[in-house]
């Protein structure tokens, strides 16, 4: 494509995230990274000068998404925002995406995006493309933290060195790189300066992160969340997501003594059958799995346990489907996540024989589903009578109502007119199968 003059510069932007919690961080960041370039933030796509589509590549659907939602942004008069297409797709397919998505105009990757304000002036003459992977080099270049609300997510672990048969993240998001301590530290001060109460620490791995301290000692994750409880304002820490290989002594032990760390463990284990786990390369077993949850629980017995269940992988038969079952009902997660096995391109499952036919896995699918949610249904119930201190953060859809979030990540509505941010003793009155709802402590006591 020749022009003759340049576009003209966007002035509004809107960036559209998909896929993980990482991705939402990376978003947050353009966001920012746009705005202190003098951009303003547009309420849609439909408005915005700039559209960046922050994509993911995890599973099939995510990765196609992309291109129907190009296709979306194409408006009544026939013209169209600058379109960015950032994340994982960008990362995995690259210069492949202006070739099947002509009205692309920027490709870039997830270690790239602090690169926006030059690929958006070279996208004015014509195409921009940057998937490089420097190692952590984007930190250094974007603006300080600004407001995130009550929550904020801290990406401090990035990429992934396990390799599961399954999964696209080693290559989508490199190998696995820790950020360093003292920029862990000063990215949450100014989150909390911002006004952030509650920090959730992410990595694809986020609890291989290793670091040395400003004292020069070597840490752990524990010893970063050690230090962040030290933070004036920061009242809740979390993080995600483990791996179980990772889930070192010391983790493990400040869950039963750092207060301000949460009561839950995102700890996906993915099958509950030894030869399926092997065939992922999850290098651990159903037992393994079992015995740190039992660890863990033995500091801190009321935890709740999250996790991820893929079902459908590559030889999967009814009783390794049924060890899944039998392992989700041992744990009794309080919550979990579960996909029908995708074969993604340039992995070592898509190639492998026997594939389970799209009915089975979506029989099991509904199987485990049911499971998980009258578990998670079960496990909100049982909060019914218990006061627990939820922090507010947002508004609920009708007038002096407030939504926020209990220590075990339940969704909690109470009618309430507090200001977003505070942290609120709540009766609850009734658990429902996604969310609790309660009064507030001192009206149920009166
Ligand atoms: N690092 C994390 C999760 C990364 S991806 C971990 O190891 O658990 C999030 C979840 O997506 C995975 O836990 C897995 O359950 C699911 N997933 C990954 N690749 C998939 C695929 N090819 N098909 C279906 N689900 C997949
Ligand atoms: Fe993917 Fe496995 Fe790495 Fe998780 S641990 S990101 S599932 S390769
Ligand atoms: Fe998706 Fe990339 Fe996250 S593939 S799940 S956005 S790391």
């Amino acid at each position: 494509m020749t022009r003759t003059s340049p576009r003209p510069a966007p002035k509004s932007f809107h960036v559209k995230s998909f896929g993980c919690q990482m991705n939402a961080y990376d978003g947050a960041r353009m966001a920012e990274l746009l705005e202190a370039q003098g951009m303003t933030a547009a309420d849609g796509s439909g408005e915005a000068d700039l559209v960046v589509l922050n994509t993911c590549h995890i599973r099939e659907k995510a990765a196609e998404k992309v291109y129907s939602d190009i296709g979306r942004l194409k408006r009544a008069d026939g013209s169209r925002p600058m379109i960015a297409v950032a994340g994982c797709v960008a990362q995995a397919e690259g210069a492949e995406i202006p070739r099947r998505a002509p009205s692309v105009d920027i490709v870039v990757g997830p270690q790239a995006y602090h690169n926006l304000p030059a690929l958006i002036e070279q996208a004015r003459e014509g195409r921009a493309l940057d998937t490089d992977m420097p190692v952590l080099s984007k930190f250094g270049s974007l603006p300080r933290r600004r407001a995130q609300g009550a929550s904020a997510f801290l990406t401090v672990q990035e990429g992934c060195d396990k390799f599961c048969t399954y999964c696209v993240v080693p290559y989508t998001r490199g190998a696995e790189v820790s950020r360093p301590w003292g920029d862990v530290i000063d990215e949450a001060k100014a989150l909390a300066d911002a006004g952030a109460r509650e920090i959730s620490l992410l990595g694809q791995n986020v609890n291989a992160w290793e670091g040395v301290d400003d004292k020069g000692r070597a840490q752990g994750l524990d010893g970063l969340i050690r230090a962040l409880d030290r933070i004036p304002g920061i009242a809740r820490i979390r993080y995600m997501t483990s791996h179980p290989n990772d889930m070192r002594d010391g983790l493990i032990a400040a869950h039963g003594e750092v207060e301000s760390l949460m009561p839950f463990l995102h700890l996906p284990v993915q099958s509950g059958s030894d030869r399926i786990l092997k065939a992922m390369n999850r290098s651990h077993t159903a037992a393994g799995y079992l015995r740190l949850i039992e660890r863990v629980r033995a500091v801190r017995a009321d935890i709740a346990i999250s996790g991820d269940f893929i079902v459908g992988f590559p030889g999967e038969t009814e009783a390794d489907f049924a060890e899944t079952l039998a392992l989700v009902e041992e744990v009794r997660h309080a919550q979990a996540f579960s996909f029908k096995y995708s074969p993604r391109p340039g992995t070592p499952a898509a190639t492998m024989t026997d594939q389970v036919p799209p009915a089975v896995m979506d029989e099991r699918l509904q199987r485990l589903q049911a499971l998980i949610g009258a578990q998670a249904h079960a496990f909100n119930r049982a909060s019914e009578g218990l006061v627990m201190p939820v922090l507010i953060e947002r508004n609920g859809k009708k007038p002096g109502q407030r939504l926020g979030k209990s220590p075990w990540l339940q969704s909690v509505l109470v009618d309430s007119d507090v200001a977003l941010g505070t942290i609120l003793d709540v009766a609850i009155v009734s658990g429902g199968p996604n969310s609790l709802q309660g009064v507030v402590a001192q009206a149920a006591a009166a």
